[in-house]
């Protein structure tokens, strides 16, 4: 019997209903519905001080304001940046735990400084290496002349994020390439665009980003494709990952989800929405030699276009309800301990 249209309708509203009930189940879980606005993460915070960035407030940079944070500060601080472009580098030290930066949403407020450098932690605009950190609303710029033919291979990093327990809402992370460096620790990225060319979310952080808008850019100058993700995992024992949930990837040109990086990278696209810009292998090992048994590389319940599975890397993987549930959960970063807000 040869299958109607309308029986294979059927079953792709059955497989829809199916992955979307696997999420419902792993992400709702008696948690909010309701879209993360800056006073919701204001009450859920607890933050009973703010100090005040813009040109006309008691600060007028956002370094100054850091700096006037208490070392070894114990309780959430607000540090709300106006609107307004600050053209500065920020570094927010180790420290200066439980600092709340908040704009006023990421097209009205930026952090943006222009280094390259053949080093990735020199390049960073923006820099945080204490733990619990929250950022709601604020752009992150790199935008160092660099990404166009016959500039040079440097590194031009927009955030670099270090310490453990970092969260940022409806965020945005502007690069040519390296855009993103998820150094360590456990973060969370929410609602955030991320755009770039060349391993633009890298490190061996472990991370959710859920329901993030990936953006490829084009870049003339590299032999390979572009590629969204280079993942450091080290070890079996190595909790870190990056974990992709709903979200969507598309842009300008071809790029892989991902680059194999070292022996155990462990990145995980699931139900996320991914456009004709992701090729058909779907990840590279370019530049590494070693074993491929040990990376956790894979998909689940993506679409679109450039979700086929058809042509992907062997060593790639559609994973299985069972291999992708302990990625579907906040528990993977052990979000309840910490998160104000989450899915
Ligand atoms: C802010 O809250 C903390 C903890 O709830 C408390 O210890 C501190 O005294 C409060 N500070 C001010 C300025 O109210
Ligand atoms: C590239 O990085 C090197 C070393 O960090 C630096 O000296 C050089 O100025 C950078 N080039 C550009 C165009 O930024
Ligand atoms: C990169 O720069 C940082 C900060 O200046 C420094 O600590 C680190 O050693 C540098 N890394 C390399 C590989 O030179
Ligand atoms: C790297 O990937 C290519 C293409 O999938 C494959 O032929 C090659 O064997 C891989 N290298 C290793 C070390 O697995």
């Amino acid at each position: 019997m040869s299958q109607s249209p309308l029986s294979t309708l059927f079953v792709a509203i059955l497989l829809l209903s199916i992955s979307s009930s696997i999420f419902a189940d792993a992400l709702v879980d008696g948690k909010r519905k309701d879209i993360v606005d800056a006073p919701l993460l204001t009450s859920k915070i607890g933050a009973n001080r703010t100090v005040l960035v813009g040109p006309a407030e008691e600060y007028r940079t956002v370094q100054a304001a850091i700096d006037a944070v208490p070392e070894g500060n114990s309780d959430w601080i607000i540090v709300h940046l106006r609107a307004g472009v600050y053209r500065e580098k920020v570094i927010i030290p180790e420290n200066k735990p439980f600092i709340y930066l908040r704009g006023n949403g990421k097209g009205r407020t930026a952090i943006v400084w222009d280094d390259s450098s053949t080093n990735n932690t020199e390049s960073a605009t923006f820099t945080v290496r204490a733990d619990n950190f929250v950022a709601f609303g604020i752009s992150f710029k790199n935008d160092a002349p660099i990404g166009v033919p016959s500039t040079p291979f440097n590194q031009s990093v927009a955030a670099m994020v270090s310490g453990d327990k970092a969260a940022f809402y409806h965020c945005a992370f502007y690069s040519p390439h390296n855009t993103l460096f998820d150094h360590k620790g456990r973060h969370y990225y929410e609602s955030c665009y991320i755009q770039g060319n060349i391993d633009f979310i890298f490190g061996r952080g472990q991370s959710i980003f859920q329901s993030c808008e990936i953006f490829v850019l084009p870049d003339r100058r590299t032999k390979i494709l572009g590629s969204i993700t280079a993942h450091n995992r080290r070890s079996a024992d190595d909790d870190s990952g990056f974990v992709f949930l709903k979200g969507k990837v598309y842009g300008v040109g071809d790029v892989f989800l991902g680059r194999a990086n070292e022996a155990y990278s462990r990145v995980v696209f699931a139900g996320t929405y991914l456009s004709k810009t992701i090729t058909p292998a779907g990840w590279t090992n370019w530049s590494y030699a070693g074993k491929t048994d040990n990376l956790l590389i894979g998909e689940f319940a993506c679409q679109g276009p450039g979700a086929d599975p058809a042509h992907r890397v062997r060593w790639s993987r559609q994973l299985s309800e069972q291999d992708v549930a302990p990625f579907l959960s906040i528990d993977f970063i052990n979000g309840k301990e910490w998160l104000p807000v989450y899915y």
